[in-house]
């Protein structure tokens, strides 16, 4: 066991090249103490067995972190009493409420209507100066978020009222609190009004059917749907945006990679899944707190105290994946945990996935000698709990 409290995140985050320091500490084969930017001291578990166990085990509560005094990682506090911030049997009761709108066969409906969407953002790619476009502030961020407010019934117009306030709902500037706790009492109000409305339409009999309708015919109080559907919302669309912009990123750096699938279409699904292990997403961990007192990785962790589980860390673990550091697009088997596992596996894991193959299906195809407009090492990461590329400029070719 090791006394020494690093500060996470660690000083090589934000980059494409995995790091040194999941790296180092994989070896050494030990939970650490880390430092989050909110000052709490937490575990943290890098090995790819040590955090699908951190993720799974029930002895690990979602529901204790937004406890009074619980240890935070970021700037805002997690909203209580959602699907992230709840354990069974509470956890298995609202999952339950929502688990047939995102079933695989009724997700895969929308995945011809997800295809048209890309088309028409391909289409707006286009359009653009052909020298140097932004894909993502052109295609990556208008898809997920053109997807989730659709399926939520949340008005694509509003988006720029929200954008602004969801970005900051993953900040990781300690010195933007303030505005961060003002963007999460906007997001309440906009959504609070919006589950208002809703339900005054359902009682005059003017229904669409949209996810949120259906949320409001279940035996959800009003602030329990007003905080579920702004989980759905915040949870639906920054991670997929970012994926899209780094799947892209990472085929371009090395261009054979690119070429590999526009020769190969079909592999889209398998390589789908490689670039969600390959690509970083987050530079902290999944946080729970310990119920009990538990052994993992050499601890034993102490009941109340916080354990991260570094995600990005575990997909690139020798012992789970052989040559982690390579893409190999066509890998199989491939159980990365870029979707998390156990209970709190991730609701919109067959939306994200249609989201990320059409996406890539549709680019591929439209755009065969697509080419990063300036190298993409030089470009900047956003810094921030959902992390990626802050922009990506591409000629099309
Ligand atoms: C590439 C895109 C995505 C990635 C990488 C991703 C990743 C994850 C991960 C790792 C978790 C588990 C977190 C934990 O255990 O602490 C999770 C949970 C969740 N995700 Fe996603 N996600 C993506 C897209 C989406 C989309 C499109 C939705 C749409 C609604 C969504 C909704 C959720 C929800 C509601 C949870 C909480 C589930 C629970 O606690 O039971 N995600 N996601």
């Amino acid at each position: 066991m090791t006394d020494d409290v690093l500060d996470i995140p660690f000083a090589d985050a934000f980059s494409f090249d995995p790091s040194p320091t999941w790296a180092r500490l994989r070896e050494e084969a030990l939970a650490v103490r880390v430092r989050t930017l909110a000052g709490a001291r937490v575990w943290l578990v890098t090995r790819y067995d040590d955090v699908k166990l951190v993720l799974a085990d029930p002895r690990f509560s979602r529901a204790a972190v937004v406890e009074e005094g619980a240890p935070r990682v970021g700037v805002s506090r997690p909203l209580a009493g959602t699907l992230p911030t709840t354990d069974p049997p509470e956890h298995t009761r609202l999952r339950g409420l929502v688990s047939g709108a995102f079933a695989h066969r009724r997700v895969e409906r929308a995945r011809e209507w997800v295809r048209e969407l890309c088309e028409g953002l391909a289409d707006d790619l286009a359009a653009g100066p052909a020298d140097g476009v932004d894909l993502r502030r052109v295609f990556a961020l208008p898809l997920p978020i053109q997807v989730i407010c659709t399926l939520l019934g949340v008005p694509y117009d509003d988006r720029e009222r929200f954008r602004e306030w969801v970005e900051l709902s993953y900040s990781m500037e300690m010195s933007e609190r303030e505005r961060v706790e003002e963007a999460m009492t906007s997001l309440l109000e906009y959504m609070g009004a919006l589950v208002a409305a809703k339900r005054a339409g359902e009682r005059s009999g003017e229904r669409s059917a949209d996810l949120l309708d259906e949320l409001c015919a279940t035996s959800l109080t009003h602030d329990e749907l007003v905080a579920f559907a702004l989980n759905l919302l915040v949870a639906g669309h920054e991670t997929s945006a970012n994926q899209i912009t780094g799947f892209v990123a990472t085929l371009l750096r090395d261009r054979r990679h690119w070429e590999r699938l526009v020769a190969e279409p079909d592999l889209v699904p398998r390589a789908v899944e490689e670039l969600m292990r390959f690509t970083r997403l987050s530079e902290v961990g999944q946080l729970r707190v310990a119920l009990e007192d538990v052994e993992v990785a050499g601890v034993v962790v102490r009941a109340g105290e916080g354990v991260m589980a570094s995600i990005g860390s575990a997909n690139r673990d020798p012992r789970a994946f052989d040559a982690p550091d390579e893409l190999d697009l066509g890998r199989t088997p491939n159980p990365h945990l870029a979707l998390g596992a156990g209970p709190h596996f991730c609701l919109g894991a067959q939306l994200a996935r249609i989201e990320l193959q059409e996406a890539l299906g549709v680019l591929l195809r439209r755009f065969p000698g697509l080419r990063a407009a300036r190298p993409v090492e030089e470009l900047a990461w956003r810094r921030v709990l959902v992390s990626g590329l802050a922009e990506l400029p591409v000629a099309l070719g």
